[in-house]
């Protein structure tokens, strides 16, 4: 089933007394599964934030529509089963983790008769049951990142909605971070997740979808969006020489390395040119592995094509 549907979704900012209007988000359709981590990722300005507002209906849509559990956003009722991590969010400073979670329980409507013990839990989950009782003014980034995290997961919710939660998180918070996320999905959570830090996303997400100046520019699984059909690893019984990689197969700049041969054929077509030609030349064939990009790599170079450069 899918939790959310973003429908020809457009949100322009501005309104009609105002001269400056800025496309936020740009026409497009968007479906996250149930139970899957979603990783939604973007340069600044791209739209990621927007786009979780709408969703919650702290924005509202110029253009389409979107549903949150097969129900439309207008229908507040389903909130109830949503979690949401803001961006940059700030909590009173003169508030212990302890009040700030019992602040968020008495916000949400959140009824549970042992509410201490669900707030020592959730404090412990994000490693911060050591610091129940002191004051928010004296944490760090990552130690407010983690308490929002516990927040955002209080009322059990079956959909969280995180921007940026690992913003200001060190490497090991980060991990932390990744660990409660896997966790949530076991449980049969479903997480979206904004981010600019594609080596993280690319470690927890099922899937993920690029946004570019409010166009969705690609979506779908990690694995689909890293492995490239233009250059192939072939791995052969027979060994083709050196001289032979110069004259032979010149044409398919053939090159070797760790014993495999990496063939840049450009398209699948060609790679079975090559493929036919290889088998006619005698030569057995082992295996043929598409190579990869990390997410990186296409995020940069799919961000270049969108801008012409
Ligand atoms: N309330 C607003 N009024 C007018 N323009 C806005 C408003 N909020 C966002 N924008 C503009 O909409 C565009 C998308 O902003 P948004 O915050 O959604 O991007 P983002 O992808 O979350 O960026 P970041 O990675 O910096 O958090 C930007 O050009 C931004 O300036
Ligand atoms: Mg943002």
């Amino acid at each position: 089933m899918n939790i959310i549907e973003v429908n020809n979704l457009t949100k322009i900012y501005g309104g009609k007394l105002t001269k400056r209007k800025v496309t936020a988000l740009d026409d497009f359709s968007l479906q996250v599964k149930e139970g899957n981590i979603f990783g939604l990722l973007g340069p600044n300005g791209a739209g990621k934030t927007t786009l979780i507002k709408v969703l919650l209906g702290i924005a509202f849509a110029t253009h389409g529509n979107c549903k949150l559990f097969g129900k439309d956003i207008a229908e507040y009722k389903q909130k109830k089963m949503v979690g949401y991590l803001p961006e940059n969010h700030r909590f009173p400073s003169y508030l212990t983790a302890e009040d700030v979670m019992k602040y968020f329980a008495a916000l949400s409507g959140y009824r549970n008769s042992n509410l201490n013990g669900r707030i020592d839990e959730l404090l412990k989950i994000v490693k911060m049951d050591q610091w129940k009782k002191v004051k928010v003014k004296k944490y760090s980034k990552g130690m407010m990142q983690r308490l929002g995290l516990a927040q955002a997961m209080l009322h059990d919710p079956k959909l969280i909605f995180l921007d940026e939660p690992t913003d200001g998180v060190d490497p090991i918070g980060r991990k932390e971070i990744r660990e409660v996320l896997t966790n949530l999905k076991k449980d049969g959570k479903t997480i979206f997740l904004n981010s600019h830090l594609l080596s993280e996303v690319e470690l927890v997400s099922d899937r993920v979808a690029i946004l570019n100046k409010g166009r969705l520019l690609q979506e779908g699984s990690v694995e689909e969006l890293t492995t490239t059909k233009e250059t192939f690893h072939l791995e052969l019984e027979n060994e083709i020489s050196d001289e032979e990689l110069e004259s032979k197969w010149k044409e398919f700049n053939l090159s070797r390395r760790d014993g495999k041969y990496i063939a840049p054929v450009g398209s699948v077509d060609r790679l079975n040119v090559l493929i036919d030609q290889l088998r006619a030349a005698g030569k057995f064939i082992k295996s043929v592995t598409p190579m990869k990009h990390s997410l990186e790599d296409m995020f940069i170079s799919l961000i270049n094509e969108s801008e012409g450069r």
